[in-house]
């Protein structure tokens, strides 16, 4: 990418109000190196989030609804620490595959291995996925939204570069057999990324084993810049990169609360019976509506649609109209109260 144009990203993010995601800005503005992959980066993040929203269908927590949503990302809390993986993990899963694909100008699959002895009975071959491309590139972008000095804007990038290494961690080896009549004597093999999925269950298990970083206040409240700096350093002693880190304790996510972005459980969906369900999907009606002070709610819905359908020689096809009832649960609040507050055994931010 041309030098002059990532130095002009970066000077007008600098400038940028609010330092909010301002790829939509660029999309008329910008020069075009840029344009190509602001394209990339708003594709990226829209597919971190929508991963974000499969990952966490049935926890009281459901993600923002857009990574425009600065309201509940202000913290730096356990959830927003996934919210910024996930995030940097989809535009570097973007600008990767658009690099593979061709999509790009001036890059291409990684072939600097090609040729070369991988292993026993195989070598490098085919087209490698350019992670270092993706990597570089969605770091200068997702990165530059990240302008503060503080603590808070430490963690979110340690946690933007966690999920850039998810997409490393869960990369494949895939090989093609050679040799007479296929007996696969010789191999090549190539390196590929894991379908998005897989990216996206391994952050949420990174998510469920994130540390709360233990920075000395006293230290940040009394110290200048040099001083803060040097507390957030010590704070992350000894963390590996791969690690999701948090600072603040997550709020009551089965409440409403406006002012942090949050919508509360109301409302939400569970699952109340049904086949070939996980123990997580089978308790979700007891997580988010009773164990949050609310009742469950059926709602039957009936869906028209064609059915019976006959094919007439020639040619010609007749179907009926069936309707068929679907059967919803979802969270509703109890009568009388103020659907918060009794019967309400549990208060951890699940
Ligand atoms: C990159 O890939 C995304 C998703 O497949 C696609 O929507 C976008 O148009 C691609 N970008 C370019 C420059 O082709
Ligand atoms: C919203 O959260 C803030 C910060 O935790 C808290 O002070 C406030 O009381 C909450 N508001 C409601 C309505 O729960």
């Amino acid at each position: 990418m041309d030098h002059s144009a990532l130095w002009l990203l970066f000077l007008l993010c600098v400038m940028c109000p609010g330092h909010a995601w301002v790829a939509s800005n660029f999309l008329m503005t910008g020069p075009k190196a840029y344009l190509t992959y602001a394209g990339s980066v708003q594709v990226g993040t829209q597919s971190g989030i929508e991963e974000c929203k499969h990952q966490f269908a049935w926890d009281r927590w459901n993600c923002p609804d857009s990574a425009t949503q600065q309201k509940g990302l202000r913290r730096a809390t356990r959830e927003t620490s996934f919210v910024h993986a996930i995030s940097a993990a989809g535009v570097m899963y973007t600008l990767t595959r658009n690099c593979s694909l061709g999509d790009l100008d001036d890059c291409g699959c990684d072939v600097s291995q090609n040729g070369k002895i991988g292993g026993r009975g195989w070598l490098w071959g085919g087209c490698s996925d350019n992670v270092d491309f993706g990597e570089r590139i969605s770091k200068q972008y997702v990165d530059s939204q990240e302008t503060g000095q503080d603590s808070r804007a430490a963690v979110n990038l340690h946690n933007n570069a966690a999920g850039r290494q998810a997409v490393k961690a869960t990369m494949k080896r895939i090989c093609r057999c050679h040799g007479m009549s296929e007996s696969c004597s010789v191999q090549t093999c190539w390196t590929a990324l894991s379908d998005f999925r897989e990216i996206g269950n391994y952050l949420k298990m990174k998510h469920s084993q994130a540390q709360k970083l233990d920075v000395d206040k006293k230290r940040m409240r009394a110290g200048n810049s040099a001083d803060s700096r040097g507390a957030i350093v010590d704070a992350f002693g000894s963390i590996a990169q791969t690690e999701l880190i948090y600072l603040e304790d997550s709020p009551d996510y089965c409440r409403k609360n406006t002012s942090l972005g949050l919508y509360g459980t109301e409302g939400r969906e569970c699952l109340q019976h049904g086949e070939g369900l996980t123990q997580w999907e089978r308790r979700s009606c007891r997580r988010l509506c009773h164990e949050c002070g609310l009742r469950v709610e059926e709602r039957r819905t009936e869906v028209v649609s064609s059915c019976n359908c006959k094919f007439h020689w020639c040619c010609k096809v007749n179907c009926e109209d069936c309707s068929q009832v679907l059967v919803k649960h979802v969270c509703a609040r109890r009568e009388g109260g103020d659907g918060h507050g009794f019967r309400r055994r549990h208060r951890g931010p699940k």
